[in-house]
């Protein structure tokens, strides 16, 4: 490796230092950012950090264990899923910091990746807790729904991840929009779904939740918007942003349709699970500057669900006092590009 790569006296200012491509002299200075959004995003992550531990996991057996038997498979099925999702996100990340070159962005992402690491965990300790942790990380050897999406959101994320033009970079991105933006959502909501069930899984999920939506969306879609402004990219590559989306949302989609089929429970209809996935797709064209393109509709119950459970002051009457209360700080200006 090149010594520049760590110190370069000679290297572009730091105001100029682009996303992708130029020389950054290798100084990570917080008080001197191009962007603004990167150092206000990486100060909410920081206020919003969490341990597993803080979360109550005493009874999670004796919860499990009183779930019906459907219940119980969507609980496993979800968790199994959702455990790949920040699996592969870690991995993800460390590839696209790598051949990124702003270095407050790239800071920004290493506390991304560590939050990741922190999801990865907090679904071990949840499941230690349950009892079945082996059986829900082993699954996707037996079940082919759920080896498939992996597998589809695996090749999404390889696909464009090999940092030889800056249009290649922008799909990476949006492959990590689709990750934070559209994979985990069902997930989450079979989780609210499930609800005071299962209290320990649902306030893990809220915390995991609050991270990928708040911060890691937000992350994201700003270098998405970044990269397209600060460089030419072809007509073509904006079409496949689309395709991409299109795609995540089908992936989505399929899974979320095999568990509802496989193991029906109240409240949950193709048309909801459609509706709620489109509308998400849609508002994250917005958030990343492309135009919505599936059919919109009033907020779902799932939507809600997921939104409600991200208001800062819920949990706040909850075990968690001492820390929630940074929340509040997510009011601060993440997206001033
Ligand atoms: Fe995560
Ligand atoms: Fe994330």
């Amino acid at each position: 490796m090149n010594s520049k790569n760590y110190y370069n006296p000679n290297g572009e200012d730091i105001l100029d230092e682009k996303i992708f491509g130029g020389k950054p002299t290798g100084f990570v200075d917080f008080n001197r950012s191009r962007y603004k959004w990167d150092v206000n995003i990486y100060d909410l992550m920081n206020a919003n950090t969490w341990f597993p531990s803080e979360v109550n996991t005493v009874n999670e057996k004796k919860n499990f264990d009183q779930l019906s038997d459907n219940e119980q498979s969507i609980y496993k099925m979800t968790f199994a899923q959702l455990s790949f999702n920040d699996s592969a996100q870690e991995e993800y990340l460390s590839d696209f910091r790598r051949l990124a070159t702003n270095r407050l962005v790239k800071s920004t992402i290493s506390l991304q990746i560590m939050q990741e690491v922190n999801h990865s965990k907090s679904y071990a300790v949840l499941l230690d807790a349950c009892g079945n942790s082996e059986e829900v990380f082993n699954l996707y050897k037996y079940n082919d729904a759920l080896n498939t999406k992996n597998q589809k959101i695996s090749e999404q994320f390889a696909s464009y991840i090999d940092g030889n033009s800056v249009d290649k970079m922008l799909l990476s991105a949006m492959a990590s929009v689709n990750l934070e933006g559209i994979y985990f959502l069902l997930g989450f909501s079979y989780i609210y779904l499930l609800g005071d069930k299962v209290p320990g899984a649902r306030d893990m999920i809220k915390f995991i939740a609050r991270d990928e939506l708040n911060t890691h969306l937000p992350l994201f879609s700003n270098i998405y918007k970044t990269i397209q402004k600060e460089n030419k990219i072809e007509t073509s590559t904006i079409d496949t942003a689309y395709t991409m989306i299109t795609d995540a949302v089908n992936i989505e989609l399929e899974y979320g349709k095999y568990l509802m089929n496989q193991y029906p429970i109240m409240g949950v209809t193709e048309s909801l699970m459609e509706r709620t996935v489109h509308n998400y797709a849609n508002d994250r064209l917005k958030k990343i500057g492309l135009n919505p393109i599936f059919p919109q509709t009033d907020t779902t119950y799932l939507q809600k669900l997921v939104t409600k459970h991200l208001n800062m002051n819920e949990v706040k009457s909850n075990f968690f006092e001492g820390n929630v209360a940074n929340y509040a700080k997510s009011s601060i200006n993440l997206d001033d590009f």
